[in-house]
């Protein structure tokens, strides 16, 4: 069952520079109890469109449709948004000190949560916090309830706000860059700790990351975001082993191979996110991908089905088949593109890269 369609959804910022447009006709749905991961380099759109659903971004120009559960979020009003965050919809944010309130104990803050949206009583609410805290695996919750938020490590706090996301037992948790400020170590223990809460409580989930690697084991599907459009949507297998869009292709060539997910070099993508107020002609990603053709700078690929994979959509000129992270489909993409290179796609920086053997595309 569908839990959240969102459609054609588009975000712009008004600013003295000129329009942001942070989110450019986004379209993609997650499934009640499924776990979708949104991954994309910084300034992809990936909080504003997560920010968006859940009224949190006033002063944007926003059109589209998102459909929770049957209901129009984009067109309801604050006292109806507050009713479903938090308790139909949670979201964890990216960094809990400021989500935290620094002068409240951390149970505190949890039963608050739960009586906004319930009518148990303070005691029971407490007592709820507790449970909750040991759920989330800290231990000695009948003493950390009352600690302040700055008692406590990255890793604590961020669990404490996995636990009163969790408190109303919410359809949907979204999770906005849950593990960025902490170490591997803990980053891997809070993925699995989101895992069994998911079990446990049977929600859907939307994690957020610009990291693949987080997002290996845990996700369903992934849409890869780029310039505030989703450049491919595949189930995560299909997206680590047969991505069809270079810029999955480039994230993935830049998880380390300790993941086991490819080969063994490191290669950044070069160059860096476009500006979203001047964003580039065509595809979005033309100046710094390796394979890009004339037709690249002029028209903007829409997303279209990928044959091979079930549920895979791309946005690239490529041709359809090319799929894969081997270095012979490389090496197929390359010669597909020098065939169709011209003057201008010669000189663009990706391309001139990939020509020096300066990303593993050559
Ligand atoms: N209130 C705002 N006013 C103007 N521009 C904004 C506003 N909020 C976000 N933006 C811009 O929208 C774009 C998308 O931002 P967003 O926060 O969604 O990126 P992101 O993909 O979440 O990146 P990160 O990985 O850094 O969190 C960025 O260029 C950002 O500067
Ligand atoms: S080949 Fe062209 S359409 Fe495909 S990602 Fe590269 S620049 Fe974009
Ligand atoms: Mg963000």
């Amino acid at each position: 069952m569908t839990l959240l369609a969102v459609d054609n959804l588009t975000v712009s910022f008004p600013t003295a520079d000129g329009t942001v447009q942070a989110v450019r006709g986004l379209s993609f749905s997650v499934e009640a109890g499924k776990t979708l991961g949104v991954v994309g380099e910084s300034g992809s759109g990936k909080s504003v469109s997560a920010l968006t659903m859940l009224g949190l971004n006033p002063g944007a120009d926003i059109t589209g449709s998102a459909v929770f559960n049957g209901k129009e979020l984009l067109t309801m009003n604050q006292q109806q948004l507050r009713q479903i965050r938090g308790a139909d919809i949670a979201m964890i944010f990216q960094d809990p000190l400021s989500s935290l309130h620094p002068h409240f104990r951390v149970g505190w803050q949890i039963a608050e949560a739960i009586r906004a949206h319930t009518s148990v009583n303070k005691r029971d609410a407490k007592t709820q916090a507790v449970e909750l805290l040991r759920l989330v695996n800290i231990p000695q919750p009948e003493r950390r309830v009352e600690a302040y938020p700055h008692e406590m490590s990255g890793g604590m706090r961020q669990r404490v706000m996995i636990a009163m996301a969790l408190a109303l037992k919410p359809k949907l948790l979204i999770a906005d860059e849950p593990t960025t400020a902490l170490d591997a170590t803990v980053q891997a223990q809070l993925m699995e700790l989101l895992v069994q809460m998911q079990n446990e409580v049977g929600m859907a989930m939307i994690i957020i990351t610009h990291d693949l690697g987080v997002i290996a084991s845990v996700a369903d599907e992934v849409l890869v975001m780029y310039a505030g459009r989703a450049s491919e949507r595949a189930d995560a297998r299909t997206t680590f082993f047969s991505p069809h869009h270079p810029y999955t292709r480039g994230l993935l060539g830049s998880v380390p191979s300790a993941t086991g997910v490819v080969g063994s070099r490191l290669t950044p993508i070069i160059g860096s996110p476009p500006s979203l107020i001047s964003v580039p002609t065509g595809c979005g990603f033309h100046p710094r991908c390796p394979f890009a053709m004339e037709m690249c700078i002029d028209d903007q690929p829409d997303l279209v089905e990928i044959p091979a994979g079930g549920h895979h959509v791309s946005a690239c000129w490529l041709p359809p088949e090319m799929t894969g992270v081997g270095v012979a489909m490389d090496t197929a993409r390359q010669r597909y593109a020098s065939a169709h290179r011209g003057v201008r796609s010669s000189k663009l920086p990706g391309v001139v890269a990939a020509v020096e053997g300066a990303t593993v595309y050559a």
